[in-house]
C-alpha cells in the first residue's frame, strides 16, 4: 500500500502553483520570440484563438484527468491513463507525462542556474562599464563552462529543487509558490514600467518603448492565413500552459474528488496569460526595441529566445546607470528565476507521485533520485550545449513530444473514456457553470485543431529527423575541419536522441514492473 497521501494546503496555494507550473521561460523568453519571429501583430491573433480552443480545453481535461486518477491513488500519468482507457497500451502512451518532464527539466534546470549565475553577476557588478561584446563575452564563457560559476549553480539549483521537491507538496511547492509569485509579479510590474517608459533620446535609447509594445499590438492580418503562424502560436499554447505535459495531471491528483476543477483551471490559466501577455511582452521587446530597433531585435531572434535574455538584456541594463541597472539586472534573473523553479518543481512531481505509488519510495529517496537523473541526463546538454544537444532535447521532447502527447490525450478523454463521462468529470463540484460549447469543441475542435498542427508540422518534423540544414551545411563547406566539425556534431545529436529513447523505454519498463505487481497484489 502506497503511502503517498498528501495534499494541497489551501485553494489559494494550489492556484498559485499550479500558475507557478505554467508561467515560466515561455513566459518571459520563448513567448516574445514567437512573437517577433511570427510577425508580432499577425501572432497575436492565432495565439489567441489557440488559447480559447486549445489551451483552455485541455486544462478542464488534464484538471479532470488529475481528479480521477487522485480518487484511485494515481498520482502520475501513466496509471491515469490506463484507468480510463479500455487498453493495456495506454499506460505505456501514459509514459510521456514522465518522461517529457524529465527530458525537459534535464535542460530547463540547467537555464534555471544561469538565472541564478546572473543572479549573482548582476549582484557583484559583472557588467557593470562593460561593452555590448563583453557582456557577449561573459555569455559565450557561461555556457562554454569557464570557470566553476556555472557549476556551482547548476549544482546549487538543482540541490534547492530537490530540498523543496523532499518537503512535499504543502510544506514544499506551495510555499515556494506563495513566495515566488507575488515576487515575479513585482519584478514583471517593475520591468515593464521601466521599459514601457523609455523615451527616444533619453539614456541612449533610439525608440519610445512604445515602439516595441505597438509593434506586437497592432493586428496584423497580411500573414494570419501562414500555416507556420499557427503552428507556432498552438506550440507556444502547449509549453506555456504546460498541457501535454503530465504535470496537471500530477498536481491535480492532490485535489480532493468534489473539489472544483473549472474556476481553478480558470483562474491558474488566466493568470498565466496575465503573466506571458502583459508582463511578458512589455519587458524585452520594448527595451530591446528601444535601444536596438525592430529589424536588428527580429535578427537577434532568429538565434533563439537566450541571446535577448542573456546577451542583450544585461546589456540595455547598462545604460540606465548603476544603481538602476543593478536592481533591473535583479529584478529580470529574479523574475526568471521564480519562473523558473515554480515550473521545475511541477517536473519533479510526476516523478515523486509515480515511484511513491508503485513502488513506495520516500519523499527523500525519491526528489533525490529526481535531481540526480536531471543530473546525468542534463549533462550531455551542458557540456555539449555548443553542438546543438540542448536545443535537440527541446525540439523532441519539449516540441514535438506535446503535440503528440496531448493528441493522445484528447482522444483518450473524449473519445475513448467517452465525452458524457469526461464532461460529467469537468463540471462535478464546479464553482461556475461552464458554457455547454466546450463539450463539442472538446469532441470536435480541439482534437481537430492538434491533428492540423501535427499534420504540419511533418514537413518540419521530417527535416529535423534527417538533419536537413546540416546535410546542407556540410554540402556547402569547402573546409576539412569544418566538414569534420559539422560531422561530429550530427553524431553528439544522434547520440542525444539514442539517450532519449533509453530514457523512454527505461519509463517503460519501470510501468511494466509497476504494473505486474500491481497485478499481484490484486490476486
Ligand atoms: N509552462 C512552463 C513554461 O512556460 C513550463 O516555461
Amino acid at each position: 500500500m502506497s503511502s503517498n497521501k498528501e495534499s494541497w494546503g489551501s485553494r489559494l496555494g494550489l492556484v498559485l502553483a499550479m500558475a507557478g507550473n505554467a508561467v515560466g521561460f515561455g513566459n518571459f523568453l520563448r513567448f516574445p520570440v514567437q512573437a517577433i519571429q511570427n510577425g508580432g501583430g499577425a501572432f497575436i491573433v492565432p495565439y489567441l484563438v489557440c488559447f480559447l480552443l486549445l489551451g483552455l480545453p485541455l486544462l478542464f481535461v488534464e484538471w479532470s484527468m488529475g481528479r480521477f486518477g487522485g480518487q484511485y491513488g494515481d498520482h502520475s500519468t501513466p496509471f491515469i491513463f490506463d484507468r480510463m482507457g479500455k487498453s493495456a497500451i495506454w499506460k505505456y502512451i501514459g509514459v510521456s507525462g514522465i518522461f517529457i518532464n524529465i527530458g525537459v527539466a534535464a535542460y530547463y534546470c540547467y537555464l534555471e542556474s544561469w538565472t541564478l549565475g546572473y543572479l549573482w553577476y548582476s549582484v557583484t557588478g559583472e557588467f557593470s562599464g562593460q561593452t555590448a561584446d563583453g557582456v557577449n563575452a561573459v555569455f559565450t564563457n557561461y555556457v562554454g563552462l569557464s570557470g566553476n560559476i556555472p557549476w556551482v549553480f547548476w549544482i546549487l539549483c538543482l540541490a534547492i529543487n530537490t530540498w523543496i521537491l523532499s518537503r512535499g507538496l504543502e510544506g514544499g511547492v506551495e510555499v515556494a509558490a506563495k513566495v515566488g509569485m507575488p515576487l515575479l509579479i513585482i519584478f514583471g510590474i517593475f520591468l515593464a514600467i521601466r521599459a514601457l517608459t523609455i523615451t527616444a533620446g533619453s539614456d541612449g535609447a533610439i525608440n519610445d518603448g512604445l515602439v516595441g509594445a505597438n509593434f506586437l499590438w497592432k493586428p496584423d492580418f497580411s500573414t494570419i492565413w501562414t500555416p507556420k503562424v499557427w503552428l507556432a502560436a498552438a506550440g507556444q499554447i502547449f509549453f506555456t500552459l504546460s498541457v501535454g505535459w503530465g504535470m496537471i495531471h500530477a498536481y491535480a491528483a492532490y485535489i480532493k474528488p468534489n473539489d472544483d476543477v473549472v474556476l481553478n483551471s480558470l483562474s491558474a490559466g488566466w493568470t498565466n496569460e496575465f503573466v506571458e501577455v502583459v508582463l511578458g511582452a512589455s519587458i524585452v521587446i520594448p527595451i530591446s526595441v528601444g535601444y536596438l530597433g525592430i529589424d536588428r531585435v527580429v535578427e537577434l531572434t532568429q538565434s533563439g529566445g537566450l541571446g535577448l535574455g542573456f546577451r542583450t538584456m544585461p546589456y540595455l541594463f547598462q545604460q540606465w546607470g548603476t544603481v538602476l541597472a543593478t536592481l533591473a539586472g535583479v529584478a529580470w534573473f529574479g523574475l526568471l528565476f521564480f519562473a523558473g523553479i515554480t515550473s521545475s518543481l511541477a517536473m519533479g512531481t510526476p516523478w515523486m507521485g509515480f515511484m511513491r505509488d508503485e513502488f513506495n519510495w520516500s519523499r527523500n529517496k525519491t526528489a533525490l533520485s529526481f535531481a540526480a537523473i536531471v543530473f546525468l541526463l542534463g549533462l550531455p546538454t551542458v557540456v555539449f550545449y555548443n553542438q546543438g544537444v540542448f536545443d535537440e532535447f527541446d525540439y523532441w521532447v519539449g516540441t514535438v513530444g506535446l503535440v503528440l502527447a496531448g493528441l493522445f490525450e484528447i482522444i483518450l478523454f473524449s473519445w475513448v473514456f467517452g465525452i458524457e463521462k469526461g464532461w460529467a468529470e469537468i463540471i462535478r463540484g464546479a464553482d461556475i457553470r461552464l458554457p455547454v460549447f466546450f463539450k463539442y469543441v472538446l469532441k470536435y475542435v480541439t482534437p481537430v485543431i492538434i491533428i492540423l498542427v501535427f499534420i504540419g508540422s511533418l514537413p518540419d518534423i521530417y527535416d529535423n529527423l534527417v538533419h536537413k540544414t546540416l546535410y546542407e551545411k556540410i554540402a556547402k563547406a569547402t573546409n576539412p575541419t569544418e566538414i569534420a566539425t559539422l560531422q561530429t556534431q550530427m553524431s553528439y545529436l544522434n547520440w542525444s536522441r539514442m539517450l532519449l529513447l533509453g530514457v523512454f523505454l527505461g519509463i517503460c519498463y519501470l510501468v511494466f514492473l509497476a504494473n505486474k505487481k500491481r497485478l499481484k497484489q490484486n490476486g
